[in-house]
């Protein structure tokens, strides 16, 4: 490994206004992240728990995945009270608690709003089925009859995200079949309807709610798809195209303005963050207009496949997109969603998108590892801010074996288990021991929610803090470095001549800062002199190795 000569991090360093221009995001996947009560489920207390880790770790901020009150059908993002805490997770309290001692540590929080869609379990959902066809409470949901001699086919032909039709028809109050609701996701996520008035204020009263109690800034989930096209515009289901067609309309823009100015008018800044999938980069950047969203989530790096062309046209393209409206890019690996970067990087195949998962696909884990190893130091070389996954800093893989009858994911169950979804990167995180659940839960407590690896008593926090060589203290070591650094983060970024196969920028305004990827098959000269800060791997000598990346000062 190579020797460190980081300028040592201090929490003292003043985080700018506008940190998340150059922030570091740690995700936490509350089910998944530490059990403090013993039921096996993650929840508040657990991650209060931890607060150490994230310290140590020297990230600026914590997005947390829906914690809200959730029958779970969507692990959370089926939201029944945008206002309450899941009992599974803990109480209000607690997370308020939670706020506050994160922020003694000098780490914000984020959470995750979701406004597409709510609950079936919602009382306004209750409602619009109790009240009946014509009602000001259905007008809150996308309701419609259905076609047919009796209704009894659906309003049109859209296909839910997570497979099979994206209507589910509902009985009337005297028990008649009745009309059908629309939900781009699971049937337990009625798509509420952004036409409503009464829920554009809602939403900003949730807002209002989480800042009000110290929130620093919200996810904002699936943000292009609010408002659906009036008129129901059908097209061929047995192909259907992406983004969808009734999605990504103008008038959301006017919804996030409004979000802007919400967030503007606290003293503390208070970051606005898109989940926006749309692969037309104009209608992407439209999303991050300097009076709308500060930061979106850059999908396009997180499905790039490790090859140095690819990965020199994303980064290309992601600050060409990000340059006019003046928005800093964010970097992404891994999250809840995906795949682990570990297990796609050691595929043959190492690209990744929504239709092609690649789930079972053969993978080595050694060689997805190094990369891995080097891909976290471009991550965090790049310009703007960049989000971690839960468990990538253990290196943590796919688990691809969860024995079918313990799958939990919508998108497994809603394709009969053609989709095997996403419970394979949602695996409780372990912290120590020999055996499951390696810490995640107090003794004696039920299993986790989803089996972990015997083979995880590698990964744990506890196995890996203090060996040089583990991911871990890669993670902690890049952090540090990164936070000491002020040619990182947000900033001036350039490329530099190198040899084929490898990546090669310098940052800041004197260029003093350098990164360099070999993503070649043979070992290579280090382009430039200077001293080695920082490297993914062993150096012989000034040759870096094949899947390998130093950080280079070269003043
Ligand atoms: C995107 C979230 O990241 C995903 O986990 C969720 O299932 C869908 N939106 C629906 O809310
Ligand atoms: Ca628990």
């Amino acid at each position: 490994m190579a020797e460190i000569h980081a300028p040592q991090a201090t929490r003292a360093r003043a985080l700018p206004t506008e940190w998340w221009r150059s922030a570091v995001i740690y995700q936490i996947y509350p089910r998944s992240f530490a059990d403090s009560n013993g039921d096996g489920i993650g929840d508040l207390g657990g991650v209060r728990a931890h607060l150490d880790h994230l310290e140590a770790l020297g990230v600026d901020a914590v997005w947390f995945n829906p914690w809200y009150a959730s029958p779970q059908a969507d692990a959370g993002y089926d939201v029944a009270d945008y206002r309450a805490i899941d009992p599974v997770f803990g109480t209000l309290a607690e997370a308020e608690e939670l706020i506050r001692e994160a922020h003694e540590r000098g780490i914000r929080i984020i959470v995750d709003v979701v406004p597409n869609h709510s609950s079936t379990a919602s009382p306004w959902f209750l409602e619009a089925l109790r009240i009946g066809p014509g009602s000001a409470s259905r007008d809150l949901f996308c309701f419609r009859a259905g076609r047919g001699e009796d209704g009894e086919l659906p309003p049109n032909e859209w296909q839910s995200i997570f497979g099979g039709p994206a209507w589910t028809r509902t009985s009337n109050p005297d028990g008649s079949p009745g009309e059908w609701y629309l939900h781009l996701f699971a049937a337990e996520q009625p798509d509420l309807n952004w036409e409503n008035p009464k829920v554009r204020e809602e939403f900003e009263d949730v807002l209002r709610f989480w800042f009000d109690r110290s929130a620093d800034g919200i996810r904002i989930d699936s943000a292009a798809l609010l408002m659906k096209d009036p008129a129901l515009t059908d097209f061929d289901h047995t192909d259907p195209p992406f983004p969808h067609p009734y999605t990504d309309r103008d008038e959301v823009h006017a919804v996030y303005r409004s979000w802007r100015a919400i967030a503007d008018s606290y003293p503390e800044p208070r970051a606005l963050i898109g989940e926006v999938w749309l692969p037309d980069a104009d209608r992407f950047a439209a999303y991050l207009r300097p009076d709308e969203l500060h930061t979106a989530f850059n999908f396009a790096f997180l499905g790039c496949p490790w090859e140095p062309d690819a990965l020199r046209q994303v980064i290309d393209e992601t600050l060409a997109v990000h340059a006019p409206v003046g928005a800093p890019p964010t970097w992404v690996l891994s999250n809840h969603d995906v795949p682990r970067h570990v297990t796609r990087y050691g595929r043959a195949d190492t690209s990744f998108n929504l239709e092609y998962r690649q789930l079972g696909a053969p993978t080595d884990r050694t060689l997805g590892l190094r990369r891995a190893r080097a891909a976290i130091l471009l991550t965090l070389a790049l310009p703007g801010s960049a989000y971690l996954y839960q468990g990538e800093e253990l290196g943590l893989e796919e688990v691809e074996d969860i024995p079918e009858a313990l799958r939990q994911d919508p998108m497994f169950l809603r394709t009969q288990g053609e989709n095997l979804g996403r419970d394979g990167c949602r695996v409780p995180v372990p912290w120590s021991g020999q055996e499951p659940p390696f810490g995640f839960s107090p003794p004696d407590a039920r299993e986790p929610w989803l089996p972990q690896p015997p083979a995880w008593r590698d990964r744990t926090v506890a196995a890996q803090t203090g060996d040089p060589d583990s991911m871990l203290e890669l993670y902690r070591r890049a952090l540090a470095c990164r936070r000491g650094e002020p040619a990182l983060g947000d900033g001036p970024f350039t490329w530099l001549p190198a040899p084929e196969s490898v990546l090669a920028f310098s940052r800041g305004p004197q260029g003093r800062f350098v990164c360099v990827v070999n993503l070649s098959d043979r070992a290579t000269e280090l382009p430039m002199a200077g001293t080695v800060l920082l490297s993914s791997g062993p150096l012989d000598g000034t040759q870096l190795p094949p899947d390998t990346a130093a950080w280079v000062s070269n003043c």
